[in-house]
């Protein structure tokens, strides 16, 4: 099971305990095609990574990670947005239930896979937010896509949302780094910390690019 009772009777409003146990195998299929959704989008990005691994002799994706949002997560988004807290409102509100991180070694891999990915027949895209051209204020970057994918179940056939976040290995290595030090704000020299992250961000980002370059001058702009 993915929470436990309390947690449920607390956050999915259920004033009658006799409804826990259905409300909780409801939400148990909602998260089993959340994990399904992952898998479609995961074996589409592991098939491209296979193909294009043949033509240029290197993996243009490093890693695939994903995760599905605990249901603490799913139920304090869901009341920060003012909603109630039920199985319509999490796929109507929520574009993350279902996170893909995708690792690629070099800047214009994002690019490749990304388009690759979002030309396919069945993936509709819902959103894209390129933080790599716009850098967040912090000096965050990546390339996101919430895109839909069709997932065909017993009854029926229905289109699930992923959230994919595609980065190099430099940005995914600052953003786990910020991620562990983010939340607390509370700190002496909050400005100069603050500061010197978006440094260390700026420095990567050449990092990155020079690796761009001198991979284009040693193996050429197609590989
Ligand atoms: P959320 O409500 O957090 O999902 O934000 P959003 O809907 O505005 O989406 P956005 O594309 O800005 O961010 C989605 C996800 O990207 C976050 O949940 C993080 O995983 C990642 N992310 C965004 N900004 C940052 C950041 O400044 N630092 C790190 N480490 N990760 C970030
Ligand atoms: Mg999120």
């Amino acid at each position: 099971m993915d929470f436990n009772k309390d947690e449920l009777m607390e956050y999915f409003l259920v004033d009658n305990p006799d409804n826990v146990m259905d409300k909780l195998l409801e939400f148990n299929r909602l998260m089993m095609k959340y994990r399904s959704a992952i898998r479609e989008v995961t074996t589409k990005l592991e098939v491209l990574n296979d193909e294009l691994s043949l033509y240029g002799n290197r993996n243009p994706i490093e890693d695939i990670q994903s995760r599905i949002k605990t249901p603490v997560s799913i139920a304090e988004k869901l009341k920060r947005l003012g909603k109630p807290v039920n199985m319509d409102e999490i796929m109507e509100n929520l574009n993350d239930v279902a996170g893909i991180r995708v690792i690629c070694p070099f800047i214009q891999d994002i690019y490749r896979v990304a388009d690759m990915l979002t030309r396919q027949d069945d993936i509709t895209v819902i959103k894209v937010k390129d933080y790599i051209k716009n850098p967040k204020e912090n000096g965050y970057r990546s390339y996101h896509l919430i895109v839909e994918v069709p997932v065909f179940f017993s009854d029926v056939t229905q289109p699930m949302r992923v959230e994919v976040q595609i980065r190099t290995v430099a940005m995914n290595f600052w953003a786990s780094l910020e991620h562990q030090i983010r939340y607390k704000k509370d700190i002496e020299d909050a400005e100069k910390i603050t500061k010197e992250l978006k440094e260390c961000a700026d420095i990567i980002a050449v990092t990155d690019e020079k690796m761009q370059k001198l991979k284009d001058k040693i193996l050429g702009e197609m590989k």
